[in-house]
C-alpha cells in the first residue's frame, strides 16, 4: 500500500536486506519500473554493494558488511519537482543531526550533500527522482555512511572517515539504520508540513567552510579565491568574490581540494 498521509512511523518500517547487489539505487529503480508495489518508506539495504554509485558518475566503495549502504523510497508528491533541493536539505539535516547526537562532535555539510567531519567525508547521498509528466512520483534516496570501515582505497585514505574513528568501537548497523530512519522521518514530516524556510536556515548553519576564504574551481579550469557565503533557496552555492556575490550550480563550481 502506498501512503502519503503518514499516519505513523513509516520510514524504515519495511527493510529488505540483500546479501549482494550491484547498487541499491538501481535495484529500487528496477523494481519501480516494473510497477512492483512498494510502500513509501521502504528501505533496500545491501550487505555487499558491488557497483555502488556516487555523485557525478563516481563509484561508491564500501567493504562488505561494514557500512550503511541503502536506498529509501519516498513519494514527495507534495513538492514541486523544481524544488528537489528541498528534499536534499531535509535528508542532509537528518544525517547531520543523527551523527551529532551519536558522536557529540560537529558534523558539516559540504555543499551540496556530502557529509563531513573534521575535513573528511563520512557519507554521501545520491537522490534520483522519478517523475510522472511534470509531477513528482517517487524519489530514490541513496545513502552511504561509513560505519565500521577503517581502511580505504588509495586516493580516499586521507579524505575519508567512519563512525568507528570517533566511537572507537564497532557500531551496530541495524540499530544505526533504525535511528537514522527516525531522523529522516522527522525531517521529512517537517518538509511536508511546510517548514522548508527553517530547514534551509538550519542547512546553511551546517555548511562546511562557511564564511572562509578559499580557492574554487570555476567551470573546471579557473582557480579563484572567494568566501563561501551560503546557498540560494534553490540550492545554488553563493560565493563572495571581493564583495561581488555570484551563485553557481554543481556543474559550474568545485572545491579545489576534492
Ligand atoms: C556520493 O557522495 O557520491 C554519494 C554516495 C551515495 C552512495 C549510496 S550507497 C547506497 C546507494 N546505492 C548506490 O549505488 N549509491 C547510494
Amino acid at each position: 500500500m502506498q501512503s502519503n498521509t503518514f499516519p505513523g512511523l513509516f520510514v524504515g518500517q519495511n527493510v529488505i536486506t540483500l546479501p549482494q547487489v550491484s547498487s541499491t539505487n538501481d535495484y529500487l529503480k528496477d523494481k519501480l519500473s516494473k510497477s512492483t508495489p512498494l510502500a513509501e518508506g521502504t528501505v533496500i539495504m545491501a550487505v555487499h554493494q558491488t557497483a555502488g554509485r556516487g555523485q557525478k558518475g563516481s563509484r561508491w566503495h564500501s567493504d562488505p558488511g561494514k557500512n550503511l549502504t541503502f536506498s529509501l523510497l519516498l513519494n514527495p508528491v507534495f513538492l514541486n519537482p523544481n524544488h528537489q533541493f528541498h528534499l536534499t536539505v531535509a535528508i542532509c539535516l537528518a544525517i547531520v543531526c543523527w551523527l551529532e547526537s551519536l558522536l557529540r562532535i560537529p558534523v558539516k555539510i559540504k555543499w551540496p550533500n556530502d557529509i563531513f567531519i573534521e575535513d573528511k567525508k563520512i557519507g554521501g547521498i545520491l537522490i534520483e527522482n522519478i517523475l510522472k509528466g511534470k509531477q513528482w512520483k517517487s524519489a530514490i534516496i541513496g545513502i552511504g555512511i561509513n560505519v565500521n570501515q577503517t581502511t580505504f582505497p588509495d586516493g580516499f585514505k586521507d579524505k575519508t572517515c567512519s563512525i568507528r574513528h570517533f566511537l572507537h568501537q564497532d557500531g551496530n548497523i541495524q540499530e544505526l539504520l533504525s535511528e537514522l530512519c527516525s531522523h529522516i522521518e522527522q525531517e521529512y514530516r517537517q518538509l511536508r508540513d511546510g517548514s522548508i524556510a527553517q530547514q534551509l536556515a538550519r542547512y546553511k548553519t551546517y555548511l562546511y567552510r562557511l564564511g572562509e576564504l578559499q580557492p574554487f574551481w570555476i567551470d573546471g579550469d579557473v582557480k579563484v579565491n572567494g568566501v563561501l557565503s551560503g546557498v540560494t533557496d534553490n540550492g545554488r552555492l553563493l560565493i563572495d568574490f571581493n564583495g561581488h556575490m555570484v551563485d553557481f550550480d554543481i556543474k559550474e563550481v568545485g572545491f579545489v581540494f576534492e
